[in-house]
């Protein structure tokens, strides 16, 4: 008789061990206990709890297969989907898996969270094509297979909001619209068929949209879909360090300043370099005065720099990567 290779290998118990809430409310924590196959993903398991241990159990699914982005949790701490994630990959030398709902959104119940500030944000980058200042086309507008491809990244996007609960600018700053939306933007940057590459740019050269992030890496990191949303977020600072039309705001100023000082002397003078950076602000300079002080104090702001060992080679590193940025 033939056995299937599957049908050989054995199960294991798992215990999952579940984040309870109902909005406001205390957290608490549960555990089950479940046989799995070694193929099942969390999303299985989740739903075989909820089926057939606590059907008061609250998460959310849908395709079942990495397309609709609805099954976002944190699984042991780190968000992904559950229904691409093998449990038999996460356990841990305990037999545990710890499940949590996404960070950065307020619980509705258990790992359902309230989603509104992702989609405000989202909204807030104008995420679609516009043509309003254009006669339609009799036909439909065509690109190239070049002018497609740049899209392609940013457009297997499928809005799970992964990103968004582990961006640490937004938990600090909620203001920040957040990778998604970032990733969005880059394509409508990008996009040929639109016509308001202009006003767009003037709008992510904002605090709270292209500068607003702080490259800690988290998003690429947790991306089920390769969009790689800090990648995109330099590329839109890229264009905007690169337009003519806008002018030079505080954070343009800060890169601006940083790879010249480095470019110059291989040292960062944090003196000259707050004076240079907010020149144009007296009060921003008022406000880092203690602060420069007690650095003088401790020996932080050294009267004289020594020249760095390799010099030359960062010069010629700078001047490799961007020759522009500095002009
Ligand atoms: S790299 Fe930027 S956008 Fe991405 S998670 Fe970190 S702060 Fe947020
Ligand atoms: S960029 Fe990636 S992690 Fe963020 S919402 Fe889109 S698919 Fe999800
Ligand atoms: S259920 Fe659709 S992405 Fe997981």
């Amino acid at each position: 008789m033939l056995v299937h290779d599957s049908a050989k290998k054995k199960s294991m118990e798992i215990a999952f061990r579940v984040r309870r809430q109902t909005g406001n409310d205390p957290a608490t924590y549960q555990t089950y206990k479940l046989d799995l196959e070694p193929g099942a993903t969390v999303l299985d398991a989740l739903t075989q709890i909820k089926w057939e241990q606590d059907g008061t159990l609250a998460f959310r699914k849908n395709c079942r297969n990495a397309i609709c982005g609805s099954c976002g949790m944190r699984i042991n701490g780190k968000a992904a989907l559950a229904c691409a994630t093998r449990a038999a990959d996460v356990v841990d030398e305990r037999g545990e898996i710890l499940i949590q709902p996404f960070g950065n959104m307020p619980v509705i119940k258990d790992i359902v969270v309230d989603m509104q500030d992702f989609w405000k944000h989202l909204d807030q980058v104008e995420p679609y094509v516009s043509t309003a200042a254009r006669n339609t086309p009799e036909k439909e507008f065509l690109q190239t297979p070049e002018q497609r491809e740049k899209l392609e990244q940013s457009g297997n996007c499928i809005l799970c909001g992964a990103c968004y609960s582990e961006c640490n600018s937004r938990e600090i700053n909620p203001e920040f619209v957040g990778p998604h939306a970032l990733a969005k933007a880059y394509r409508m940057v990008e996009d040929n068929r639109d016509d308001q590459t202009e006003k767009r740019l003037e709008r992510y050269n904002q605090p709270d949209y292209a500068w607003g992030c702080t490259r800690c890496f988290s998003c690429d990191e947790v991306c089920p879909m390769g969009v790689q949303p800090l990648e995109q977020i330099q590329k839109i600072r890229t264009k905007l360090l690169h337009s003519r039309k806008l002018p030079e705001n505080t954070a343009m100023r800060h890169r601006r300043v940083l790879v010249a000082q480095i470019r110059n002397s291989g040292w960062l003078d944090e003196t000259r370099f707050a004076l240079e950076v907010f020149a144009k602000s007296p009060e921003a300079l008022l406000a880092l005065a203690p602060l420069g002080l007690r650095m003088l104090l401790k020996g932080k702001m050294p009267l004289r720099h020594h020249p760095i060992d390799n010099f030359a080679e960062v010069t010629t590193l700078i001047d490799a990567v961007h020759q522009d940025d500095y002009n």
